[in-house]
């Protein structure tokens, strides 16, 4: 496929004051699809009258009798002389010798356009004939049809909801592009626009090519001894992979001669793909055959996903999420979060780098891990599931993963763009590492210039950020790493490219992160050395597959834990919660302003601590949080803040710079809030300072960013009226049941989800 970099452009839907009306459109070729379209326009009253030539008389009488035109015409140069826009409707093959037939009749003011499925075709036709493309041409592509042919088969609402590209050239009228993108959309149909070579590319692989496998494949079994007996017991995988090959023999031999080029290099492509799995079938390789039939079926769904919006974010990026609650409430009952994202994201990394397979259960399915799933499938690694938290990842060992077929898009998942940097600039291939807009505003100088020191060839996208471009075929270097900033992802970065070091490295922190990273690692058998802050890791050793029951994730516990805390006769448990002493930093902070909260059931799995943690209504008082705690509450700061809001007295936080490199600049998002919230909020460059008071109602908006959703939610146990959250959509990605479950809890909650039209 062509690297063009032109976006396909939608079009606006027409406004009413903006509707295109034609007097006289002109269908020359009245078969099915021209016959459809000539129907659509007289039913929707977009051409005031609608007239076909067609070489056959007795299809022109079918068209008037049956409603599709309003009169047919054998004397094509009178037809072409009245008409407003002429559509040819007739095979690609004979688009030149239909141009040359219209040429001499045409009225300086007439559109032309087409329905062919291939493009340079026809332009190389209407060059032919005109010598340059007419500025009133401009090519369309319906992505519609039937097996069905003929006139009396013309349906109406053939296009409704289907696409339909138009291919207008650079000295097109605009004009003329938008009368014939405006007569699509009235027949129902979105309207794109692409170049003519990026159409014949991706129409080469997306309906030739399938078109091309049905014919082959039914004439392939025809010819077999028991034909009979195939077709008489053929079901409906059969049927609904050959119902195309009922289509138009004469119209799909012309595709092939009009689109060759691009065809015989999708064939080669698939033939490759066919050979490689008929070779793990005589091998017997139920790992390569499962292999290719999880990718291909999640490959559906991921494409979706991405012409939808992008990937993973694809819901957040389209709907437009809010969340409205009602003040008041309280949390009671046990209830259960979901997977700790950390250490997900760790586990499905260390997975694909074992030799053999791995067990999860426990893991996260949220937009962010599953970005990280996503990114290990291209490179090759065989993952099945999650199914209700159960992965299976195959492992191909340190040295298996393969080169991705185009770039790695990670959403808005900052732990999978870092991780995986680190991982990748150890790699034999080169790669492109991406994200959503939030994502691709964060930091990545942080991972790329310790990385670019142990011999990484990384370069970062303007100020500093994604997409990386990290070329392969380096040789990584042990360090030693001083690390600026407090930062786990930076850490866990480093120690898996040191991996791939011949020496041992040592990265010295600021101070102490979360270490789900050296606790997996360690617990699979790495070399790894922990003092104080530092951490030194000696590369050598295999990692072998294993299974993990991943706990629940206490950043998600947070929201309820606050919640109870903040909200008289609150008492609730959380089952089964990681309580990684690392990320147990905001639990101290509230228990210093005075909150019931409890341990018990405590118990260790793999080297990571696990507990229930029961928590009670308290009341609160303001204090000042030492900046000791802050790498260890990182994630927690939003929360906290709606807490220091209800204490009685002042709270103040200091040494929060980290907090404006989140996924929003969250000191400065929770400050704009809160103030709607009526709370008195004194915002510093590196923290602040909170009044405790009454949390009013109002109207905020998280930007975007999930744990800023969530906390924002937690404030309406204690707001004095009605809370209306803007920009919700991404809590999909670290807690996509959060709505459900708060109100199982006690908040009174309910989502609510608009379009956004793009
Ligand atoms: C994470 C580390 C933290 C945290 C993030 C997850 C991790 O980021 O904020 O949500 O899994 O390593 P930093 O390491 O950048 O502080």
């Amino acid at each position: 496929m062509s690297n063009s970099n032109t976006a396909d452009q939608g079009f606006p839907p027409a406004v009413s004051n903006d509707f295109y009306m034609v007097e006289n459109t002109l269908v020359i070729g009245l078969g099915m699809i021209g016959g459809s379209l000539a129907k659509a326009l007289k039913e929707n009253g977009f051409s005031r009258k609608v007239v076909a030539y067609d070489s056959s008389v007795e299809a022109l009488k079918i068209g008037v009798k049956l409603g599709v035109i309003d009169s047919g015409c054998t004397d094509i140069g009178m037809a072409v002389r009245q008409a407003s826009v002429i559509i040819l409707a007739v095979p690609v093959k004979a688009t030149a010798s239909v141009l040359k037939m219209i040429k001499p009749h045409l009225q300086p003011e007439c559109i032309i356009s087409d329905v062919g499925s291939t493009k340079g075709s026809v332009i190389k036709a209407a060059e032919a004939v005109f010598g340059t493309v007419p500025a009133n041409f401009v090519p369309a592509h319906p992505i519609a049809g039937s097996e069905k042919s003929g006139v009396e088969a013309a349906n109406s609402q053939l296009f409704a909801k289907h696409k339909v590209i138009i291919t207008p050239h650079a000295q097109a009228s605009a004009k003329a592009a938008l009368t014939i993108a405006r007569m699509w959309q009235s027949t129902g149909a979105e309207v794109l626009q692409m170049q003519v070579e990026k159409h014949d590319e991706v129409l080469a692989a997306t309906s030739h090519l399938p078109h091309l496998l049905a014919f082959s494949l039914v004439d392939s079994l025809a010819k077999e001894s028991q034909s009979l007996d195939i077709f008489r017991y053929a079901a409906g995988g059969f049927r609904d992979f050959t119902r195309i090959a009922a289509s138009d023999p004469t119209m799909w031999s012309d595709v092939c001669g009009a689109n060759k080029s691009a065809i015989l290099q999708q064939i080669d492509i698939f033939t490759q793909g066919l050979a490689n799995l008929k070779q793990a079938i005589v091998d017997e390789d139920e790992q390569s055959i499962k292999g290719i039939f999880i990718r291909a079926r999640e490959a559906r769904e991921h494409f979706g996903k991405m012409l939808t919006g992008t990937a993973y974010a694809a819901d957040s990026e389209n709907k437009n999420v809010t969340f409205e609650l009602q003040p008041g409430g309280c949390l009671s009952g046990e209830i259960t979060v979901p997977g700790d994202k950390s250490i997900s994201h760790r586990a499905i990394i260390m997975a694909a780098l074992a030799e053999g397979i791995s067990h999860l259960d426990g893991f996260l399915q949220s937009e962010d891990s599953m970005a990280t799933v996503q990114a290990f499938r291209d490179m090759g690694v065989v993952i099945e599931g999650p199914h209700k938290g159960a992965v299976k990842i195959y492992g191909v060992g340190l040295h298996g993963l393969c080169p991705p077929p185009g770039m790695l898009y990670l959403g808005n998942s900052g732990t999978s763009m870092r991780l995986l940097s680190g991982l990748l600039a150890a790699q034999k291939f080169d790669s492109v590492i991406s994200g959503d807009q939030s994502l691709n505003n964060r930091p990545m100088e942080r991972v790329a210039a310790p990385l670019r020191a142990m011999g990484a060839n990384i370069r970062t996208s303007a100020n500093g950020s994604a997409p990386l471009y990290i070329k392969g075929g380096q040789k990584i270097q042990a360090i030693d790493y001083q690390m600026p900033m407090a930062s786990a992802q930076v850490k866990s970065s480093i120690l898996l490219a040191a991996l791939y070091a011949e020496q041992s490295s040592s990265i010295q922190q600021p101070a102490a992160t979360r270490d789900h990273t050296e606790v997996l690692m360690s617990a699979l058998g790495l070399d790894l050395q922990v003092q104080g802050n530092k951490v030194t890791i000696i590369p050598g050793n295999q990692i072998a597959g294993f299974s993990l029951s991943i706990p629940g994730d206490i950043s998600s516990a947070a929201f309820f834990i606050v919640g109870a805390v903040i909200s008289k006769g609150s008492k609730i448990c959380i089952r089964d919660v990681g309580v990684n002493p690392t990320r147990l930093g905001f639990i101290h902070i509230l228990k210093l302003m005075g909150a019931d909260i409890q341990l018990s059931n405590q118990r260790e799995n793999n080297g990571e601590a696990i507990a229930d943690i029961n928590v009670c209504y308290s009341p609160l008082q303001g204090i000042d949080i030492g900046e000791e705690y802050v790498s260890i509450a990182i994630d927690e700061f939003p929360v906290l803040f709606i807490a220091a809001s209800c204490a009685s007295g002042k709270t103040q936080i200091a040494g929060l710079g980290e907090l404006r490199h989140k996924e929003s600049d969250r000191i400065s998002v929770m400050v704009e809030g809160l103030r709607e919230f009526g709370i008195n909020i004194e915002e510093q460059q590196e923290g602040v300072v909170i009044q405790g008071g009454q949390i009013q109602g109002g109207k905020v908006d998280s930007r975007g960013d999930h744990r800023i959703s969530m906390a924002f939610s937690i404030a309406a146990l204690v707001s004095s009226a009605e809370i209306s959250i803007g920009n919700c959509a991404q809590v999909a990605t670290s807690f996509p049941e959060f709505v459900e479950q708060s109100a199982r809890a006690g908040i009174r909650i309910r989502k609510e989800e608009t379009n956004v039209s793009k």
